[in-house]
């Protein structure tokens, strides 16, 4: 249906692919893999008109095409879901999906009602079962991806390419969105799929193509082909996974949390979170895992402080009582927070890699008084080398980088304040395998180093792998807790799902 031939890309100081080639076949889902940075999605702007700009050539049905904007890609028929979510916070989910292709009536006047049946229609499909005209800024990250989902699906395309479609929705929303795709490859559409979720390609994928350094490196059937030799061919080596060693460790208090409350921002007599209990050790590491909506970020963003106006109970570390009334304070009594949302809570996108990693340590990189470039620098250094994080240089503006190289940015400026307690919400989403794995490592170490942590994870492997012990929630409880000797991902899943859909 499409092919790519020899197609090129430089940005200032980078080639971000380098003589690509490839096909996408009618009726196939093609899987592209690679690392973080690789160019996937790259390579994906440039076949749906964001990039027109570009060496090479693309031809449709044999046809040279070349696409001037995103409208003249979506004439013919490629829709792409982006990595990263490109909504309007202050528009709702109805004007989000029709943004700039309204339907209106034979007056001239926007067709509400229409839209509106057809955006149920919509996330009915996707089994989101919310009001049309909630705003986007009231939706959490996984059901915003659900939305862009929407969009993408709103008009009949003949390729849909999904760049990390499932990086922010748990195995319930991937199941949904797996069953759209066997219906479009039923369909005989072409469908484009990138994840770092190896297992999702194994399920979806009939083909893939590997991206290494912006160029080709291979392609072929998934049939026959398997997890490590997938991964090989991405990284071009073996790697060993990390996985925390089961022993008898006792761990000291660090954070104990008693009867935590927090209430609905509007319906005040609703609680979000009920009388939760937990302690977290020095040097241990808690997973914490649970359905979208069951509450993990809440709990994590009211311990840092975000909601200190509507929540109760008591909370202490390193045996004091605390108040936290906002992220200042936390930070000053060494917490920290790796937000699950990088763009919007994690970045300022706009400004240097080096500016993001010293901004939570400002006191660090400051000499009498004056913010030292020279420190400055020298911090930066210090977490792009440690984190393989893959930019031309510290002044690189934090938008362009690729995704997985931001969450790098946002874990580098959180390990700067060099907190006790460190919490992590999703840490290694969008995060290629082997950086997964580095990070891993890299959490490991620090709870060896006596750190206390407290992850948030969607992925059950992610959690089993890593975790001393696991919590799940479930609609603002704690359900259950258990040391990962006898934790089961079985377990672990009766326990996350809400009484009210298990009856
Ligand atoms: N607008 C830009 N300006 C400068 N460099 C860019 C820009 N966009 C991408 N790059 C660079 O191009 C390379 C490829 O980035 P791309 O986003 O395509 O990677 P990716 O394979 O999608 O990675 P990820 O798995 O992390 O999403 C990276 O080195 C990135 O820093
Ligand atoms: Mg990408």
């Amino acid at each position: 249906m499409l092919v790519a031939e020899h197609i090129t890309k430089r940005f200032a100081g980078v080639t971000a692919l380098d003589g690509v080639c490839l096909e996408f076949l009618a009726g196939n889902v093609t899987a592209v893999i690679g690392e973080n940075g690789a160019g996937k999605s790259t390579l994906m702007k440039i076949l749906s008109g964001v990039y027109p700009d570009y060496e090479g050539q693309i031809r449709l049905h044999g046809k040279p095409v070349r696409f001037n904007s995103i409208r003249d890609a979506q004439a013919c028929g490629i829709a792409i879901i982006h990595q990263e979510l490109n909504l309007i916070p202050y528009l709702s989910i109805m004007e989000n999906i029709f943004l700039g292709r309204e339907i209106t009536t034979r007056w001239g006047t926007l067709d509400q009602k229409a839209m509106q049946s057809k955006t149920r229609e919509l996330l009915d499909k996707l089994n989101l079962p919310i009001d049309p005209d909630t705003l986007v800024a009231e939706l959490k990250v996984g059901q915003q991806q659900v939305v862009e989902v929407a969009k993408a699906l709103l008009v009949e395309s003949e390729i849909i390419i999904m760049d990390e479609p499932t990086s922010a929705i748990t195995e319930s929303e991937v199941a949904v969105l797996f069953t759209i795709i066997n219906n479009l490859r039923r369909e005989n559409k072409a469908i484009v799929y990138i994840s770092h979720k190896l297992d999702e390609l194994f399920t979806i994928a009939d083909r893939y193509v590997v991206l290494r350094d912006g160029k080709t490196i291979e392609s072929g059937s998934m049939q026959g082909i398997d997890h490590d030799a997938l991964i090989r061919k991405m990284v071009g080596r073996d790697i060993n996974t990390a996985r925390r060693k089961t022993t008898d460790r006792v761990h000291d208090a660090l954070l104990t949390v008693e009867n935590l409350c927090l209430k609905h921002p509007v319906r005040l007599q609703e609680n979000q979170l009920r009388n939760i209990s937990f302690r977290v050790g020095r040097g241990e590491i808690v997973g914490l895992f649970g359905l979208m909506g069951a509450g993990r970020t809440e709990l994590l963003e009211t311990l840092f402080g975000l909601h200190s106006k509507r929540s109760s109970g008591t909370v202490s570390l390193d045996g004091q009582l605390v108040r936290v009334k906002a992220p200042a304070d936390a930070i000053r009594l060494g917490m920290a927070l790796v937000p699950e949302d990088r763009k919007k809570d994690g970045l300022v996108l706009g400004m240097d890699v080096q500016t993001n990693i010293s901004l939570t340590a400002l006191e660090k990189v400051e000499r009498a008084g004056l913010l030292s470039q020279s420190k400055e620098v020298a911090l930066a250094k210090q977490y792009i080398a440690d984190l393989q994080i893959k930019t031309p240089s510290g002044k690189q503006a934090a938008k362009n980088l690729s995704g997985g190289n931001q969450q790098k940015i946002v874990l580098s400026k959180w390990l700067a304040t060099h907190p006790k307690l460190l919490m992590l919400d999703e840490p290694t989403r969008g995060i290629d395998v082997n950086a997964k794995n580095e990070i891993y490592k890299l959490i490991l170490q620090l709870a060896d180093e006596g750190m206390g942590i407290l992850v948030v994870s969607s992925e059950l492997p992610e959690i089993m792998a890593i975790s001393d012990r696991v919590l799940v929630m479930s609609e603002g409880v704690l359900t259950a807790e258990m040391a990962i000797q006898d934790a089961s991902e079985d377990a672990i899943l009766k326990a996350a799902i809400p009484k009210s859909m298990s009856e």
